[in-house]
């Protein structure tokens, strides 16, 4: 049983991959550049680009199942191109990786970030594929981009001060992903995947400060200056839709992001990771 991972040399797809090598299952890494994948020994790598649905037959012949991503503004397109060329390619199951804010906002009060994935979903879920999806809340990971401010001058900034986030670590997505890939019974379902507390940014901030054993300061900056960090980072489009996402929020007052759900523990039998072994895990990066 061949699986295709996408954004395999990336964060999630990266930790899919390397559970999947680990259990024994033959993977093949999709990615626009082998030669500059460094994938671990024993994956087929496979050169191909989601935007570009002629590359994808190749990729995906004689797979079995895929797990699916794609960025930001580009995830209906990428996700549609996927999911049509695996319809011909007796592909039989996809995961696709979503996010939590497809359930929890009203098609009347969507964000783009809300639509691109709802419709990247749709593309899915008609296609008559067999197929589980996975809407996590904000990752873990996000707070890498702190940390050459941590590093260097002992700050966090960010634009949202005291609102709850019950963030996830992706390794907790990347398990649910090989579970929901290789056993029965993932098919058909949509999985809100949550971390096991809601932390506001100061909060996260100070555990942060407590795994690296120094003391952090936090810097509330606007939303414009936010955009710029994230634009630089993810491109303009996405950093578009990420703030437009928070400023709907801060004026309603209303977020879903700080609810936890239990698909999670439901499905791996135990609680997610919390953000104070995530730090720890992590702290190198700080440091
Ligand atoms: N960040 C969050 O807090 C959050 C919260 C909820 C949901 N999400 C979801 O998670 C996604 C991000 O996941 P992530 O952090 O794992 O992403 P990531 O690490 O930033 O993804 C990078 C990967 O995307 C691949 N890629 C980019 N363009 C491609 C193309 N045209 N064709 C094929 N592959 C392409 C890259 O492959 P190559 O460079 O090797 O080609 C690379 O492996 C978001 O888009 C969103 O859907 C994120």
């Amino acid at each position: 049983m061949t699986i295709v991972v996408t954004g395999a040399t990336g964060n999630v797809g990266g930790k899919v991959l390397r559970r999947l090598l680990a259990a024994g299952h033959p993977v093949r890494a999709l990615t626009r550049d082998p030669a500059r994948a460094e994938l671990p020994a024993g994956v087929d790598v496979v050169r191909a680009d989601l935007g570009l649905p002629d590359t994808l037959p190749d990729a995906l012949d004689g797979a079995d199942a895929v797990f699916l991503m794609a960025l930001g503004h580009n995830k209906r397109t990428h996700d549609a191109n996927l999911v049509g060329v695996a319809r011909k390619s007796g592909v039989e199951r996809v995961v696709q990786l979503s996010t939590l804010g497809v359930e929890e906002v009203d098609e009347e009060h969507d964000t783009p970030l809300g639509r691109w994935h709802r419709e990247a979903e749709r593309a899915l879920t008609e296609s008559g594929l067999a197929w589980t999806i996975l809407r996590p809340n904000g990752f873990m990971t996000q707070a890498l981009g702190w940390a050459a401010a941590v590093r260097e001058q002992g700050v966090v900034r960010s634009p949202v001060a005291d609102l709850p986030e019950a963030l996830i670590d992706p390794e907790d997505i990347a398990e649910v992903a090989v579970r929901a890939l290789t056993e029965p019974g993932h098919e058909g379902r949509a999985y809100a995947l949550t971390g096991p507390e809601a932390l506001t940014t100061r909060e996260q901030v100070a555990v942060l400060g407590a795994a690296l054993g120094r003391e952090l300061r936090f810097e509330q900056i606007s939303l414009e200056d936010h955009h710029a960090l994230l634009a630089a980072r993810y491109g303009a489009a996405t950093a578009d839709g990420v703030v437009k996402a928070l400023r709907t929020v801060l004026e309603s007052g209303d977020d879903f992001r700080g609810r936890l759900f239990p698909d999670l523990e439901r499905v791996l039998g135990r609680p997610g990771r919390d953000f104070r072994a995530w730090a720890l895990a992590h702290a190198g990066h700080f440091a």
